[in-house]
């Protein structure tokens, strides 16, 4: 795999939570393009969207978007992934997917670069085998919650991991944050909730998150954490079980993360894997009672991480206890996708963020 030094990109769900945060992106981390390419639905192709200083036009997704392209970026759902991409790759594009359609195909690496950004140069993804052109970013829950312990688990080894989210609207997409905020707009005008997206009064509530729950009482997010968690560290044995919830945030999911050990790591040597660590920044005020909240991560690239304790339910020193924030339409989604991209492009990628 690789990238022309300046490739034609497309942006699949261009007028998206996560498409519009791609291509902000693009021109604040002056990726290199010769072109981009704006693809929605028919509802909204024609429209002009800001970038660069430029206006560009929004294009209906069809099979021939992808002639002339180099790298697509797609976000619009696993259906439209799974319908598209193999035409962008028939095209000669390489594809980036943030949606969960290719995660646990074999043949396509499940990539957060300051993690296993080495799985892009194997020769397991050797253009021409499998789904080759295909690479595919992480869950937003699992992205934030691996950024965090993934540092703990290279240093003595994550035995069980007990995760429970605190996950924004932003993750369901633009349409749900407009619903948040028109909850409180009906609020303040004691008018009855608009429930459209939702389903439900929103504001001032939590809920289970909108994914299917399967038989074993898991919802599919949760099952992500666990799936990805075991393809991400190629590890299997891990324990993982989460409980995913969504509260009336905007923007920034937050985390809260047991871990079991396979040996005792106290709290100032946690500190310091984790202050060593690409991506990660630590805020752990204990005299200010200041640590990670949603609104402090929202818009930054780096998954905060504080409430850094030994767990006392663990009686030998090998429990852990850890809050994270991150903002799953940056590290969660876009902007690991454009680190993927620039790993891509660089003859010697530079690691983390
Ligand atoms: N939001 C997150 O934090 C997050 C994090 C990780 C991964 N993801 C994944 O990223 C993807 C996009 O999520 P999002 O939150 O950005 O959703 P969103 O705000 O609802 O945006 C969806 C985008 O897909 C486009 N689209 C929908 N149907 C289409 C069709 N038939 N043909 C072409 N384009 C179509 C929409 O275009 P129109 O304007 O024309 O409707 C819009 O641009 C999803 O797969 C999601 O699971 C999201």
């Amino acid at each position: 795999m690789g990238l022309p030094e300046r490739p034609r990109i497309a942006i699949v769900g261009a007028t998206g939570a996560v498409g519009r945060e791609l291509l902000s992106l693009l021109e604040e981390r002056r990726f290199p393009c010769a072109a981009i390419r704006l693809l929605a639905s028919s509802r909204s192709a024609g429209t002009a969207i800001r970038h660069g200083g430029e206006s560009i036009v929004v294009e209906e997704l069809t099979e021939r978007s992808f002639e002339g392209i180099d790298l697509a970026l797609f976000s619009a759902g696993g259906s439209i992934s799974r319908r598209f991409a193999p035409a962008a790759v028939a095209a000669g594009a390489t594809v980036i997917d943030n949606s969960s359609c290719f995660r646990m195909n074999d043949d396509v690496p499940l990539v957060v670069p300051e993690i296993n950004g080495d799985e892009l140069a194997s020769n397991r993804f050797a253009v021409g085998r499998g789904e080759a052109g295909i690479i595919a970013n992480p869950n937003c829950s699992t992205i934030i919650a691996l950024m965090a312990v993934t540092p703990l688990h290279r240093a003595v080894g994550v035995r069980r991991m007990v995760v429970s989210t605190y996950q924004a609207a932003s993750g369901a997409g633009a349409a749900l944050m407009a619903e948040l905020e028109q909850q409180a707009r009906d609020y303040a005008e004691g008018r009855p909730y608009t429930t459209d997206i939702c389903g439900r009064q929103y504001l001032f509530n939590v809920f289970s998150h909108d994914s299917p729950v399967g038989d074993d009482g898991y919802n599919e997010e949760e099952r992500k954490l666990l799936r990805e968690t075991h393809r991400i560290w190629n590890d299997d044995n891990v324990r993982v079980s989460a409980t995913c919830v969504r509260v009336p945030v905007l923007r920034a999911h937050a985390e809260a993360i047991h871990l079991t050990l396979d040996a005792p790591l106290d709290e100032a040597a946690i500190r310091g894997l984790l202050d060593e660590a690409p991506g990660v920044r630590v805020l752990d005020d204990r005299a200010a009672n200041r640590f990670p909240e949603p609104i402090d991560a929202a818009g930054r690239d780096e998954v905060l991480v504080g409430r850094i304790r030994t767990d006392v339910s663990e009686p030998d020193g090998r429990g852990v206890a850890l809050f994270a924030c991150g903002d799953q339409l940056r590290k969660g989604a876009a902007l690991n996708a454009i680190q993927i991209a620039e790993w891509l492009l660089a003859d010697e990628p530079a690691r983390g963020a």
